[in-house]
């Protein structure tokens, strides 16, 4: 477990004591001129070495947030820590295995350590197996859930520890489509998924009364490493977009608002829900794989 630097060139505010909510307390209305402006705020995206976890990091550093990025190789983030630090941002890069429970609570004290303190956790680690039903293994699903599931709860406890003593933060745990609907061929995935969506609620019920909120951003189809090899079957594509109402699969840009608003003070009374960012999928016509069977 080791860091490579922080660009600690530039100096944030800590968190303004205007916007720190009090346990017990009602919220204040305080209303900064920007809902939207994370400036002094520290991030931790999981899973940032590629894929949606780097453009989740870039859309909360252009809002102003500084960084601590995380894969299971610190290597593999050096090039986007250099990438984010040159949007004017602190960046450090940590070892995270989700899977590991001591290297959660080693990257949890290293990322306290980083800036002093966290303010939001994208909990974006994740993995996937596509299988039909009957040739899924007992190692796929451990794989799978532990991951996505026991991995992001353990990370989001230990985050939270260090959350709730100064009274704020923001958790957005990663959900997808499959959170709320079913598709042949990701059952593990999307147990893990609709794992994820009703973990939110009652991390949510838990931690409120300390000033943390977590909610769950649930993206659609979005083509990246985890799924390139779908999106090269240009009938499955045609067959996914007929099925999507607004008739595209999602750009990863398409999840920037998301990701900001419920990082940020715009969402301050918002808890324990799952935004679908998926074109509309979701509304009904869910049989957007091919047969697996
Ligand atoms: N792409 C989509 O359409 C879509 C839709 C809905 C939800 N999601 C979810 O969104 C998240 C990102 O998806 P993606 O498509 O960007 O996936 P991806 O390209 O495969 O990236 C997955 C990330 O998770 C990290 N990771 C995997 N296993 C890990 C472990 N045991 N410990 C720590 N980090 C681990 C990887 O980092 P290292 O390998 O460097 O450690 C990598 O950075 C995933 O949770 C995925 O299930 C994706």
């Amino acid at each position: 477990m080791s860091r490579i630097t922080a660009n600690r060139s530039s100096k944030k505010p800590a968190i303004p004591n205007e916007v720190r909510q009090s346990p017990g307390q009602p919220s204040r209305p305080h209303v900064p001129d920007n809902l939207f402006d994370l400036t002094g705020r520290v991030a931790i995206v999981t899973g940032a070495s590629r894929g949606l976890g780097q453009y989740f990091a870039r859309a909360l550093a252009k809002a102003g947030a500084d960084l601590v990025l995380t894969s299971r190789k610190r290597e593999d983030l050096a090039a986007f820590e250099k990438e984010v630090q040159s949007l004017g941002r602190r960046a450090a890069s940590l070892e995270l295995d989700v899977r590991d429970q001591r290297s959660i609570e080693k990257f949890a004290a290293a990322a306290e350590n980083v800036y002093g303190h966290l303010d939001i956790l994208v909990n974006n680690a994740g993995c996937n197996v596509r299988k039909p039903a009957l040739e899924v293994t007992w190692d796929d699903w451990n794989l799978i859930l532990d991951t996505n599931l026991r991995g992001s709860f353990f990370v989001a406890q230990a985050v939270a520890r260090r959350m709730i003593p100064r009274s704020y933060g923001r958790i957005i745990n990663i959900g997808s489509v499959t959170s709320v609907a079913g598709y042949a061929g990701l059952g593990p995935y999307g147990a893990s998924r609709g794992g994820i969506r009703q973990l939110t609620m009652s991390l949510a019920d838990d931690w409120g009364k300390h000033g943390v909120t977590v909610n769950c951003l649930a993206p659609g189809w979005f083509r990246t490493a985890q799924n390139n090899v779908m999106y090269e079957d240009k009938e499955w594509v045609k067959y996914l977009v007929e099925r999507i109402p607004l008739k595209r699969p999602g750009q990863p840009n398409d999840l920037d608002g998301a990701i900001v608003f419920l990082a940020s003070e715009a969402s301050r009374y918002v808890t324990g829900q799952t935004l679908l960012v998926d074109g509309g999928i979701s509304t009904g016509a869910m049989r957007a794989l091919r047969k697996t069977t």
